[in-house]
């Protein structure tokens, strides 16, 4: 066979591939809600373009070392530190383009052929593809609505073997919007040192979570420094999409053996776009109004899906998705969504990408009136099943 068996047997991104339809269905002019959104609806900030424009302004478009610039690592360290109360220095952080390829590298750094790596379900949906592209063997550790989507000490231990290598955990969550508290990691965290698992902790929407709720960090928990590889970027926090900048953070001996891989795989992340990061993280009022809106979203969409009969909505403690039961209708998650579409013109994303069939993933990434207008759509759509 022609083809590496580890890249033919990969599955293409449903996300990616709902998202591609729902932009061309726009571009045709068809008025399509969209709640199958992965990104923020709004534009990066003025400050922080303006930052990128300057670099190119001043011819600053060459290689980075590949590790990335020192004063972006320099200034990723110490928001780690003052906000996640993660102790480390420049040393130990890795800019890389993206917070996929962040994952990607992580796991890559961590696992050999045949090594498990445990991943909570439901998940987002490039985990298991990244785990057997480093030809491990994703091993995953159901939830449900009635733990609120959340894995626990006992839980994570009955899904332990003697090949399990690596957690992969990420909160607030990605589809579900679960999230976890410093008691509930604490518990999590005993099992892993217990059996000396490695946890990549993906805290991509630490941000965004709503009714008071704090993000801890789970390398800032007693003893999980060593064995924690965090990953974060700038996506989702700074509407930064397309800037494709990301980093992992950890200790010494592992983010050493990471960067080996930066250098022979990307050279480093895009100059200009690390420029505009340091800008970025020089901000401290962007993250709390886009917070806010995305907490008032969040409540409409709620609300208007709460009393409907046919689909149960979870209500999300971050993130902007909002997971929601459709088994009621009888139709599978697949059905459900591209009837949605088709029907109504309302994209969302069918969660057996995400391990779930029976559930959809909506996105609250968009304006009050689209949200409206698709809450209406769905009644519509539910009442004519
Ligand atoms: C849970 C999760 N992790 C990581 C990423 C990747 O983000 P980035 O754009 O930085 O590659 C995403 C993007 O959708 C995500 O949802």
């Amino acid at each position: 066979m022609v083809i590496n068996p580890s890249v033919a047997e990969l599955k293409k991104s449903a996300t990616l591939k709902i998202t591609a339809l729902t932009k061309k269905l726009v571009a045709e002019g068809k008025d399509v809600v969209n709640f199958a959104a992965g990104e923020p609806d709004f534009d990066t900030p003025d400050f922080i373009k303006e930052a990128g424009k300057a670099a190119i302004d001043a011819g600053f478009t060459k290689y980075t070392p590949s590790a990335g610039l020192p004063d972006l690592r320099k200034a990723i360290a110490s928001k780690l530190q003052s906000e996640n109360n993660i102790s480390l220095e420049g040393k130990n952080v890795i800019v890389t383009a993206g917070a996929k390829y962040a994952l990607y590298v992580a796991l890559f750094t961590l696992l050999k052929p045949g090594d498990e790596v445990i991943i909570p379900s439901p998940y987002w949906v490039s985990y298991p593809q990244m785990a057997k592209l480093c030809q491990a063997k994703p091993v995953f550790c159901e939830t449900d609505e009635k733990d609120g989507f959340k894995l626990s000490g006992k839980k994570l231990q009955e899904c332990i073997t003697s090949k399990s290598k690596v957690l992969i955990l990420n909160y607030p969550s990605n589809p579900t919007g679960a999230t976890y508290d410093r008691k509930e990691l604490e518990e999590i965290c005993r099992v892993v040192k217990d059996n000396n698992l490695y946890v990549v902790s993906d805290e991509i929407y630490e941000t965004l979570l709503y009714d008071g709720r704090q993000h801890t960090s789970f390398a800032a928990l007693g003893g999980a420094f060593n064995n924690t590889i965090t990953v974060n970027g700038f996506s989702k926090t700074f509407s930064m999409t397309g800037w494709r900048l990301g980093y992992l953070a950890g200790p010494d001996e592992i983010i050493g053996e990471t960067s080996k891989i930066i250098d022979h795989t990307t050279s480093c992340a895009c100059a200009v776009s690390q420029k505009a990061a340091i800008a970025a993280l020089g901000d401290n009022k962007w993250q709390g109004q886009v917070k806010d809106i995305f907490a008032a979203r969040r409540d409409r969409l709620w609300k208007g899906l709460d009393p409907l009969e046919k689909i149960t909505p979870f209500k999300s403690q971050g993130t902007f998705y909002m997971f929601s039961d459709i088994r009621k209708t009888n139709l599978n998650s697949f059905d459900f969504s591209q009837r949605l579409l088709s029907e109504k013109l309302v994209s969302c994303i069918p969660a057996d990408a995400f391990g779930k069939d029976g559930f959809i993933r909506l996105s609250f990434s968009t304006s009050d009136e689209q949200i409206d207008k698709g809450i209406e759509r769905i009644k519509d759509f539910l009442s004519s099943l």
